[in-house]
């Protein structure tokens, strides 16, 4: 083909529709009229947008935005890239069975909502909404512990199982005490997240601040804590070492915690098999291999890459959820081949809460449900404990 300057320019602007770094500039302007209903959405990507148009632009940006570069984030999607199937054929699936059982708790599928702040900066409703989505799908909700409703009020909100997810604080009494009141609460499982220890640096939050009028529960709007006598002032940063400052904490502090509560808990934040093998040696009740999609370290690994050396490190039996950056029924698929027991999934709940209220944090659900039972249809598996490594080929 001859290579004119018009060929040229058609080529780059191929490159630069397809690259993922154009999609964020590709703000999609809604004429009221005619936003997509709930049922013209095909797939959990297109609930964004609708997000974007209906929330305030600094609650979107505080949900969807990543840390620094956000190099994370995009591996977070770029991880599932390098694993494919190896289907097996003429295998009878006509029974496909999702459910499955973690600590004792049978869940109709391995997929639910991650502990994420403030839902009810997508909707009046908030953790409610969450909540009574997950039981209608058959599925539990790990609540934060920055939720915009306090855990007592969601626990009465629906029937289904509930999880309840731990900043600790300075005061690790307090903080052990506020696992003992969930627990009482009938919250089944702690998740203990690891992976905050300093605050991040969210430039699109940084950006945002004129915007941002009152601190958001979980959001940093950049002012500085008062500094505890003795803390050198060079410790303090330009963007503020302040909010969650559990820097002091230690594998000590999950020792006083698993003494403290009787129900399992699972230490969230996990990256390394390291760490995986130090947790089953203090006693913990599993793991999240999550990088917090993406939210604290940037240039942290996608989990999808550091899954299989973990799942090597530990038990076969020891309960492994991942989460960060699952957007598909056959992301979650590839975990669960590799052996992780579950996913749970933080973003997409909030766009589909944003554009649509609880029937959208509903079909975000049913959409990875429906996504998951027909990649594993057509891979030859029939339930999740047929599910092995041998259903996925990793490219080096
Ligand atoms: C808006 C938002 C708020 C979050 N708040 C919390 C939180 O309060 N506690 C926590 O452990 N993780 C929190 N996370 C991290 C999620 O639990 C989860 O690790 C992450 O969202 C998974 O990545 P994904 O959003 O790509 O699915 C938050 C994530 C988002 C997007």
């Amino acid at each position: 083909m001859k290579h004119t300057r018009r060929r040229a320019f058609e080529k780059f602007a191929a490159f630069l529709a397809a690259s993922p770094l154009a999609r964020p500039q590709q703000e999609p302007r809604y004429d009221p009229e005619h936003i997509p209903t709930l049922d013209d959405i095909v797939n959990i990507y297109e609930f964004e947008p609708v997000c974007r148009h209906r929330i305030p632009k600094q609650n979107y940006d505080f949900i969807s935005g990543g840390v620094d570069s956000e190099w994370t984030l995009r591996r977070n999607r770029s991880g599932f890239e390098r694993i494919t199937f190896r289907p097996r054929m003429l295998v009878d699936t006509w029974n496909m069975d999702l459910s499955t059982t973690l600590f004792g708790e049978k869940i109709a599928i391995p997929i639910f909502p991650a502990p994420t702040a403030a839902h009810q900066l997508a909707h009046p409703q908030g953790e409610m909404a969450t909540a009574r989505a997950a039981a209608a799908s058959g599925t539990l909700i790990c609540l934060s512990s920055n939720s915009s409703i306090p855990f007592d009020r969601v626990a009465k909100a629906s029937t289904g199982p509930k999880w309840w997810q731990l900043y600790a604080r300075e005061d690790e009494e307090s903080s052990i005490e506020r696992c003992l009141r969930a627990v009482d609460e009938g919250y089944k499982a702690i998740a203990f997240t690891v992976d905050g220890p300093y605050n991040s640096h969210r430039e699109r939050l940084l950006r945002d601040r004129p915007l941002t009028q009152s601190t958001m529960p979980g959001v940093s709007t950049g002012t500085r804590r008062k500094r505890p006598a003795g803390e050198p002032a060079e410790e303090r940063h330009s963007y503020g070492f302040q909010t969650q400052l559990v820097a002091r904490l230690d594998w000590r502090f999950l020792d006083k915690l698993l003494n403290a509560v009787k129900v399992p808990v699972l230490v969230k934040g996990i990256l390394t098999p390291e760490d995986a093998e130090l947790c089953v040696k203090h006693g913990a009740g599993g793991i999240v291999v999550s990088n917090h999609g993406g939210r604290y370290l940037d240039y942290a690994p996608s989990t999808i890459e550091v899954l299989p050396e973990i799942v090597q490190a530990v038990n076969r039996k020891f309960p492994i959820v991942i989460d960060s950056g699952f957007r598909r029924g056959t992301d979650v698929l590839k975990a669960l081949a590799i052996g992780a027991n579950a996913v749970m999934v933080g973003r997409p709940i909030l766009w589909g809460l944003g554009a649509y209220g609880e029937a959208g944090a509903t079909r975000v659900l049913r959409l990875l449900r429906d996504e998951l039972g027909i990649a594993m249809g057509l891979c030859g598996k029939p339930n999740i404990a047929s599910l092995d490594p041998s259903v996925v080929k990793i490219d080096r």
